[in-house]
């Protein structure tokens, strides 16, 4: 069930492909007839009288009563997600952690375990390593290029298994079968942070995921213009995130949702382009003697590159790099860029190129680093949509 979305009557039981569930997927027209769904920009709604509104709170009654719960808007991005990933359900919230976070928060009690990929994005380790702990729940990390481990991490209190794939910033890639069938022969929750795949590309509850989390500000949104995350997947554990989330406030704001969800209606087609410049700059890339190495997954080079296409229907955006001289080259190297943006973003129009090791993950120890998969002269480039000859003349010419 989704919270109070009414779906167009055009679109029930009909087996449509992705594109059209992306756009045709919308709320039932007012009586203005508009074409495009408005903006519902209010924070609660009305009520008949006092029997209606004990039935809608008693959830006799499938309506909206307050945006913290439910708004049309987030109600149609969420009900375009679950298609898109073919889940069961799902909510919507103010940015990708927000999603992650309350995912993990509404699952989980003091004394329980996760088992994670050692690689994964910076706020979602510091969650699990500085905050979770305060509330006894642990975490336990596999090394992402030795899955076969996984299962000597599990102990009696674990809950979750928890991955990235592919992983920011490195380029990793999981083997989400593998995963599932670990996450069911164990009884564990497997949640999959599809952010860098979108549910164009990759839909890990074929693979046997419980629930799926996106950060909608990345690829989503596509033009980097507005934070939203999402989590959908199975029905009983939305409804725990659900109820977790009314009552804790981290909602996607309506406006928001509507922007993401306009977005969807694009993000077949952006993808597609992305994924085309991205393969040309990591070819070019691969062929130029002051790198090191390659990692996009769909270049023969990389090491999960039969995973990547048993999993994958396209490559992605991201192509990660490793530029030779280590932190002071990766620095000098930024400082040339003149066409791709310097930003902590990803998923724009706009190609972004970032150096974790003196940035994001300067903190860190090189130790600590290359735990997780961060090496110093790592570049991450996110391949936009301009002209892809002039991203790779930019590139090139700051390598010079
Ligand atoms: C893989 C991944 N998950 C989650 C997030 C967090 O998303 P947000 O910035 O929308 O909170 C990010 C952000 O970069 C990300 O790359």
């Amino acid at each position: 069930m989704t919270y109070m979305f009414k779906k167009n009557k055009t679109m029930s039981n009909q087996n449509l492909g992705l594109e059209t569930q992306a756009i045709r997927t919308q709320l039932e027209r007012t009586q203005y007839l508009e074409h495009s769904v408005p903006l519902y920009l209010t924070s609660s709604f009305i009520f008949e009288d006092a029997e209606d509104m004990r039935a809608s709170f008693a959830e006799e009654k499938e309506r909206n009563i307050y945006s913290r719960f439910s708004n049309p808007n987030t109600s149609e991005f969420v009900e375009k997600i679950c298609l898109m990933e073919e889940a069961e359900d799902g909510y919507a919230f103010a940015t990708g952690m927000a999603a992650v976070y309350s995912t993990f928060a509404a699952l989980l009690n003091s004394g329980d375990h996760i088992v994670s990929a050692s690689s994964v994005f910076g706020s979602t380790h510091t969650l699990f390593t500085k905050y979770f702990p305060k509330w006894n729940i642990t975490t336990s990390y596999f090394d992402v290029n030795k899955p076969e481990t996984i299962e000597n991490f599990i102990q009696q209190n674990t809950k979750i298994l928890y991955a990235e794939s592919p992983t920011n910033p490195a380029v990793d890639i999981l083997d989400l079968e593998l995963l599932g069938k670990i996450a069911k022969k164990h009884n564990l929750i497997l949640i999959i942070d599809n952010c860098f795949a979108t549910p164009y590309i990759q839909n890990p509850i074929q693979f046997g995921a419980d629930l799926v989390i996106h950060s909608a500000t990345k690829l989503i949104d596509g033009q980097g213009r507005v934070l939203g995350g999402v989590t959908v997947g199975r029905s009983d554990l939305i409804r725990e995130i659900y109820l977790f989330s009314r009552n804790t406030g981290p909602a996607l704001s309506p406006f928001n949702a509507w922007v993401l969800s306009k977005s969807l209606e694009t993000l077949p087609v952006r993808i597609e382009k992305h994924c085309e410049n991205a393969l040309k700059v990591a070819e070019f890339l691969e062929n130029h003697p002051n790198v090191a190495s390659v990692k996009y997954p769909f270049l023969k080079s990389h090491p999960q590159y039969e995973v990547a296409k048993k999993q994958m229907k396209l490559g992605g955006n991201i192509v990660a790099f490793e530029i030779k001289g280590g932190i002071e080259s990766g620095r000098k190297f930024l400082d040339k860029i003149k066409l791709c943006s310097l930003s902590a973003n990803l998923g724009d129009t706009r190609s972004i190129v970032t150096h974790p090791a003196s940035t994001t993950h300067s903190k860190l120890t090189e130790e600590e680093r290359l735990a997780v998969s961060i090496t110093d002269g790592l570049v991450r480039v996110s391949v936009g949509l301009e002209t892809v000859q002039d991203v790779i003349n930019d590139l090139k010419q700051a390598f010079e």
